[in-house]
């Protein structure tokens, strides 16, 4: 054995991974560069960890499992370690910490930290073959057209998901768990905008506004909504991508924390000559509550509409249902939900129960976040459970 790891995938779990786990590591990556995800995270702030991390923000088929890890490593035991490097940070909101400055930051401390550890990192090397060998593993490599092979009693899978194949994401971890016998979860786009048939919003393009949006099963989202020409974007909406399935529809609550009865009666009360279309303007954006009055179609002005008609009113502002034709799928997608079974995983050190020395960490994992950092503190917090397994 020339090593006494091998991890594959120098993303934010495979790079943590060989910065914490001692040893002889050996650190292979397709691409050019290593943490690429991490450089593009966040709008290229990288938004690194959230305060308010929990079990609970993450989806799995077994939602106990990340549990573990999760409270072995901390967004605050990360927030030390971008601190200790003189990485200066804030809170957006909701608890998501990004860098003040650059996410290259965050994939520079790591590579920099891979680098101490005296872990070998190679990147445009390709791998063509994994094998078990008694007592370990050899990985069949190829860089610059060479073939070589290396070899090592652990075998750590850090390749992540499926998610923006241009940026050289792979089905690999799931073609590697499946060959040695662990069960793979149906793997679909998560965090991912909504598209509509042609046309459907393309007059509201551009319009935002803080909404609560809620899928047919998980909870409700209150963060912005951004209609896009293709369809329904932003964070609540990415959000409960996650939960949504084809055929599905979304309800969407357009005036959040307020009582839009109570509000359209007191302007029928104060100002009954008033349109609807310019009182829903003091409710919501502009051109959306054109769109909204004009789809409602009512005649009059706010004194003609009786109590039943407001509250039909009230009903579309905070019970809008929409039916998503789909999602626009692992193009952009910021996460993979499902991936490797967490039945066949350790949740201490994340190591296959049936495979001893093999270890899947991060993205490829069973275990999906929420939008807000919680995807990096699992890359972060499973990478250091097998750190210390290894
Ligand atoms: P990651 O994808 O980081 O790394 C996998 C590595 O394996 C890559 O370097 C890849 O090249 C390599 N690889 C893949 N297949 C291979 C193969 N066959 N052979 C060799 N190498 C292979 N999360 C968050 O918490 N906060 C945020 O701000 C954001 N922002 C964000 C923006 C965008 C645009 C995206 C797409 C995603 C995010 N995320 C995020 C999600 C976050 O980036 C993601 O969950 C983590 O990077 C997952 O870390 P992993 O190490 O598991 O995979």
């Amino acid at each position: 054995m020339n090593f006494d790891t091998i991890i594959l995938g120098a993303g934010a779990a495979g790079l943590m991974c060989a910065a914490h786990c001692g040893g002889r590591v050996l650190l292979v990556d397709h691409a050019a560069a290593a943490g690429e995800k991490i450089r593009i995270s966040g709008g290229g702030r990288c938004n690194f960890t959230n305060t308010g991390c929990e079990a609970g923000n993450f989806l799995s088929a077994n939602p106990h499992f990340a549990k573990s890890a999760l409270a072995r490593y901390t967004p605050w035991d990360f927030v030390s370690l971008v601190s200790d490097h003189g990485i200066a940070w804030h809170e957006k909101t909701l608890g998501q910490l990004f860098c003040d400055g650059s996410a290259r930051q965050i994939v520079a401390m790591l590579t920099g930290m891979v680098a101490d550890a005296g872990a070998v990192l190679r990147l445009s090397t390709s791998v063509t073959g994994v094998e078990a060998l008694p007592g370990g593993y050899r990985v069949v490599l190829e860089t610059a057209g060479k073939v070589w092979t290396a070899e090592a009693a652990s075998l750590v899978i850090a390749t992540g998901g499926k998610s923006i194949p241009k940026m050289g994401a792979t089905g690999f971890a799931y073609d590697i768990a499946r060959q040695f016998g662990l069960e793979v979860t149906e793997t679909r786009a998560g965090l991912v905008p909504f598209t509509f048939p042609e046309g459907r919003f393309a007059d509201l393009s551009g319009v935002a506004l803080p909404v609560r949006a809620t899928a047919a099963t998980g909870p409700g989202f209150p963060e912005a909504l951004l209609f896009t020409h293709r369809g329904l974007s932003g964070p609540a909406v990415l959000q409960v991508s996650s939960y949504w399935r084809e055929g599905e529809a979304v309800e969407v609550d357009l005036f959040p924390g307020d009582d839009a009865l109570a509000t359209l009666r007191a302007a029928r009360a104060e100002a009954g000559r008033r349109g609807l279309a310019r009182e829903l303007a003091t409710m919501l954006p502009a051109r959306l509550a054109d769109a909204v009055a004009a789809e409602l179609a009512l005649p009059g002005n706010l004194a003609d509409m009786s109590d039943v008609v407001l509250a039909q009113v009230a009903e579309r502002l905070h019970r809008w249902q929409v039916v998503p034709g789909g999602t626009e799928g692992y193009r952009t997608a910021e996460v993979t939900l499902g991936g490797v079974a967490t039945d066949g995983l350790s949740s201490r050190t994340m190591e296959a129960r049936a495979q001893p020395g093999l270890y899947f960490i991060g993205e490829c994992v069973d275990v999906t976040g929420w939008l807000g950092g919680y995807n990096f503190q699992w890359a972060w917090a499973s990478a250091m459970a097998a750190a210390e397994g290894l």
